[in-house]
């Protein structure tokens, strides 16, 4: 039996990773007011072909969806964005314009097509904040995420840009499909889709000649309204204040439908092509989209699989590792075992060996100690124990090593 393709199991190495990835992320949302929601995998799938939209490569060619036993069309979800928006509608709480911000992680689903860092199942952790329209919450939300990367010591690149919000971006859409009749035999077929659908998109486009023939537009950022001008200032100042770096990358105008106003993504040079390692921005049309009253509503989404490439964790020596020098001890070493499995990590061998063999044992499972039972140390109600790391060795009672 093989394991489907794009598809992985989480190794030892990388669940150390992914257990630390997810402690700093957790604390950092908490502190700045998130809380844990958990959705479902499987939706209905007209929540993503609705909510994520038709044009983008996630609906129309990414997604895992087939019709359960009661007839229903569903999809594994490709992002979490959706679910959260959908859980929030159905409590209603856009009708209190309640301020409500969760953070998740777990499995998403694209059947993309699978390469390094690119995945079909892969892990997200999301931030996404709903009822606050002030530009201080997308400042929020970069800064959290921002913070997250500073306390892993991950190295990387914001870019930030404005999509424009109802006025102003129908308005540049219709205009930019208008310029693009001039020179629309240079671009590739999936932008001939695009600019049906969502016009944008064409900036978005992996195609040299597309991008190069895009730079005969002008891009939203230099035809946004007065509010939204305003905001994207506003959202640039607050930042320099609080010692973020950015650049402004003009064709960013993200892989989903749904975002307006504030896009931004976070690129490390350290992973070659696939270099997103988070993406997010202000999506206040998709609760509209999704049938709710209009509040504020931003995120983002770090992918955690990319993340636990660029984690340098130190191997660190820990735990006591249980040996016996005869069996007839093994009764009271596990004893022993069980009692300091309360307060450290604790491994045991149950079969007796020679000295030198549990040593090798314990060297090899990384505990920081190795603690033996003979019949020397029962005869005095001691256990002898060397430390791995400073390999001084020493007996102690039986009681003096349960309190320690
Ligand atoms: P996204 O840009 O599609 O945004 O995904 C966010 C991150 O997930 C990417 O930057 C990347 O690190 C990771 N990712 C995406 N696809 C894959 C894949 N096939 N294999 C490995 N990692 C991948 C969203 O999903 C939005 N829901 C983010 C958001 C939240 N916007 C607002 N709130």
């Amino acid at each position: 039996m093989k394991i489907l393709r794009g598809m992985r199991d989480l190794s030892e190495d990388n669940a150390k990773k992914m257990e630390h990835f997810l402690s700093i992320a957790t604390k950092n949302a908490q502190n700045m007011g998130f809380g844990l929601i958990q959705t479902p995998l499987l939706e209905l799938s007209e929540l993503f072909t609705r909510g994520v939209g038709s044009s983008s490569d996630i609906v129309s060619k990414e997604m895992y969806s087939f019709i359960d036993k009661g007839d229903n069309q569903v999809s594994l979800r490709p992002e979490g964005t959706a679910s959260v928006v959908r859980s929030y509608l159905e409590n209603k709480f856009d009708k209190q314009k309640q301020i409500k911000k969760y953070y998740y992680h777990g499995a998403m689903f694209r059947y993309e097509r699978p390469q390094k860092g690119r995945f079909r199942q892969f892990n997200q952790f999301g931030c996404e904040s709903f009822g606050v329209e002030s530009v201080y919450e997308d400042a929020n939300l970069i800064l959290l995420c921002d913070k997250i990367f500073k306390d892993l010591k991950i190295e990387n690149i914001l870019e930030i840009n404005s999509l424009g919000c109802d006025d102003c971006m129908p308005k540049y859409k219709k205009n930019l499909q208008k310029q693009w009749l001039t020179y629309k035999d240079d671009f590739c077929e999936d932008c001939h889709h695009r600019i049906d659908k969502n016009p944008m998109r064409i900036f978005d486009c992996k195609n040299k000649k597309c991008n190069e023939t895009s730079l005969n537009f002008s891009f939203i950022s230099d035809n946004l309204c007065e509010c939204c001008q305003n905001d994207f200032t506003k959202l640039q100042s607050i930042l320099k204040e609080n010692n973020i770096n950015f650049i402004i990358n003009k064709n960013l105008v993200r892989g989903l439908d749904y975002y307006s106003k504030t896009a931004f993504e976070f690129i490390s040079n350290n992973l070659g092509s696939q270099s997103a390692i988070a993406g997010g921005g202000r999506y206040d049309k998709l609760i509209d989209i999704l049938g709710g009253d209009i509040v504020g509503a931003i995120g983002f989404a770090i992918g955690i699989d990319r993340i636990l490439e660029l984690i340098n964790m130190k191997e660190t020596r820990e735990g006591i590792y249980f040996g016996s020098l005869d069996e007839i001890y093994i009764d009271k070493l596990y004893s022993l075992y069980v009692q300091k499995s309360d307060k450290e990590k604790v491994f045991i061998e149950y079969t007796a060996k020679k000295l030198q063999k549990h040593l090798k044992i314990a060297d090899k499972r990384n505990a920081r100690y190795c603690a033996i039972l003979g019949e020397d140390e029962m005869s005095k109600n001691s256990i002898w124990i060397k430390d791995l790391e400073d390999k001084t060795e020493k007996i102690i009672s039986f009681d003096n090593f349960l309190i320690n």
